[in-house]
């Protein structure tokens, strides 16, 4: 998500809520299985879309993309899932680019069930890749487990963006600021902010780790310069150099015991 002006309460949600939105999220896994399953050379972002489609409306889930405001009005999300190629970071719309040989692709697939939400990424490779685009996803998904292995309550959100961030420039690569991961509950996007980096700015809407938070936490990760652009669709973000990005995410809950994934697909 992008970042937004003010800032709410951050929403504690019951083991109940918890449960609800695992089964969103188990809908989520299942919706980027098949989509990964699919991806191989020749096939279309669009048909990689229709494949979710079946998949959500099959479990009687809605992908949360679908119709999401912009602020041109009557324009929002076209599709079920964004699909990213390449240097398109995030946001890229399903639609006639075909996948080739050597390039990365990230499936995001937002997901809501019985009103409760999950949002869930991966960046996966078409047919054989670089050295340095599997590195790229690597360090990508590694950061993410960090976050997640590190997730304590009590524990500054701070504290951890700063060990991923710190993981991802060590193996020299970008992280992207523009983007940051957010709670998650009844609606796909609320508060907090889920930075994967340390900044001024940043600390400013940092927070402390409470049992029953619930976040999309989803580093964006670039192998070459952080700066982003904004295509003329008004979606789709590709870096600015044109090197390749990475992005995964997972919602997970804070317990007691640690971080919950809700989206690793475990019904418990
Ligand atoms: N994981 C993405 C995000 O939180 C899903 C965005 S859906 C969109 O930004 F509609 F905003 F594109
Ligand atoms: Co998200």
């Amino acid at each position: 998500m992008a970042g937004q002006p003010e800032s709410m309460p951050i929403v504690i949600k019951t083991r109940r809520e918890i449960e609800q939105m695992r089964r969103a999220g188990q809908v989520a896994c299942k919706v980027l299985e098949l989509m990964c399953q699919a991806v191989k050379p020749g096939i279309t972002t669009g048909e990689l879309n229709e494949i979710a489609r079946q998949e959500l409306e099959r479990h009687g889930a809605v992908g949360l993309s679908k119709n999401y405001p912009t602020y041109k009005p009557g324009q929002g999300y076209p599709a079920e899932t964004c699909i990213s190629v390449n240097e398109e970071v995030v946001h890229g719309i399903p639609g006639t680019r075909v996948l080739h040989e050597g390039d990365i692709v990230t499936v995001d697939a937002a997901t809501g069930l019985s009103g409760y939400c999950s949002d869930s990424a991966v960046t996966v490779a078409v047919g054989k890749i670089s050295p340095a685009k599997q590195k790229l996803l690597d360090i990508t998904r590694q950061s993410l487990d960090l976050a997640i292995e590190n997730i304590k309550p009590g524990r500054k959100w701070s504290d951890i963006a700063r060990l991923m961030q710190a993981m991802i420039e060590k193996a020299g690569f970008s992280v992207v600021r523009e983007f940051v991961g957010h709670g998650i509950g009844r609606t796909m996007h609320e508060d907090p902010k889920v930075a994967n980096f340390v900044s001024h700015e940043q600390m400013r809407s940092d927070f402390i780790l409470r049992s029953g938070m619930t976040l999309a936490i989803e580093p964006m990760v670039v192998m070459g310069r952080r700066q982003v652009n904004m295509l003329s669709d008004g979606w789709t973000v590709v870096t600015r150099d044109g090197q390749p990005a990475a992005h995964f995410e997972h919602t997970v809950a804070v317990t007691d015991a640690g971080a919950d994934v809700l989206t690793d697909g475990r019904l418990v």
